[in-house]
């Protein structure tokens, strides 16, 4: 398992699966299940019609493809909860869980009673780590010191942060005592975040990148850039991302509901990417946004 060290000295495997939310939960709240359904392709323009039990026979053969980290949240339907069944009859340290204090916990304030409920779905005892989901106004502050405090108690091997931008951490840092160890936000070659990343680097935080493949958007699966690329190494265009972003030295968590996209997204170890190829891809950034803006943002809504 390759791994990148956290400022606090924890290995973390340099790439993912990211299992956003899934249908399954349909099953235990019809009602609730629906009205989601119906939000998620009107205003997921369908995206999330595949998004369903896939998730299961995924991560249970995840590991055996060498995926090795997994990344969810207390706010993706039953993600938690069937990482914590698929995963049991893995040992403990074949897998690395990253799950988050959702927006609505963040707002109950009792991030001890949210990080419990997440440690029961998932079957663990402690996460490897423990993210803030939004920078939610009014509300992180207060709750990164609660996060500090878990932290210290063992209960996360480390703990971060997503969608923060450089005035978000500026403002977290008066107050706190441990910085984040790591920074999850939205990052693929539409949108490559390199001010973000210089900021993580020069402040030994790790960065991760969502959407890592811009939900192969069609300008990226039919990038004239990626396409030669790939061909010139005999890869595809989703794992000439994925290298790419880990020769930046950013944590890659893409989704999928295929196995064999799976399989190929972490097979990208027996390559390499020249310089001039990575500022190609550099290149194509055009500060495109897919998600949503942490300065815009309605928190209730995400
Ligand atoms: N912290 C946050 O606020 C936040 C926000 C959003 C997302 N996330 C995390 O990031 C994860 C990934 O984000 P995402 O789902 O938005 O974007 P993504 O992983 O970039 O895109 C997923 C899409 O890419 C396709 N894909 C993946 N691998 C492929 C391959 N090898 N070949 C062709 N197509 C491929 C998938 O289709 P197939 O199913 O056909 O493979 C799917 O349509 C989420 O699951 C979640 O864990 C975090």
């Amino acid at each position: 398992m390759e791994t990148f060290k956290l400022y606090n000295g924890v290995d973390m495997p340099c790439i993912g699966f990211g299992t956003d939310r899934t249908f399954v939960f349909i099953r235990k709240n019809i009602l609730a299940g629906m009205v989601d359904f119906l939000k998620d392709i009107t205003i997921g323009h369908g995206y999330h019609w595949k998004r369903d039990t896939s998730i299961i026979k995924i991560v249970k053969k995840a590991p055996q493809y060498d995926c090795h980290l997994f990344d969810t949240s207390s706010a993706y339907g039953q993600s938690e909860r069937v990482l914590g069944k698929c995963l049991k009859k893995y040992s403990r340290d074949e897998y690395f869980i990253v799950t988050k204090l959702s927006n609505q916990e963040q707002r109950e304030g009792d991030v001890r009673k949210a990080l419990m409920r997440s440690l029961k779905h998932l079957n663990v005892d402690c996460v490897d780590l423990y993210l803030m989901h939004w920078p939610q106004t009014d509300t992180y502050l207060e709750c990164w010191k609660q996060m500090e405090q878990l932290y210290k108690e063992g209960l996360a091997r480390a703990i971060g942060v997503c969608n923060f931008k450089e005035h978000h951490f500026e403002e977290l840092m008066k107050s706190a005592e441990i910085k984040p160890m790591v920074c999850q936000i939205e990052s693929h070659p539409l949108f490559s975040q390199n001010k973000m990343l210089k900021y993580c680097k020069k402040n030994s935080i790790q960065m991760m990148a969502y959407t890592p493949t811009g939900r192969m958007d069609k300008r990226i699966r039919e990038s004239e850039v990626l396409r030669t690329i790939a061909e010139i190494h005999h890869k595809d265009v989703a794992q000439v991302i994925m290298r790419w972003h880990y020769q930046r030295g950013v944590i890659p968590i893409a989704n999928t509901t295929n196995l064999e996209h799976l399989q190929s997204n972490m097979n990208i170890f027996d390559f390499c990417l020249e310089q001039s190829e990575m500022e190609s891809i550099d290149n194509m950034n055009i500060e495109c946004r897919l998600r949503y803006d942490p300065d815009t943002v309605d928190f209730t809504k995400c």
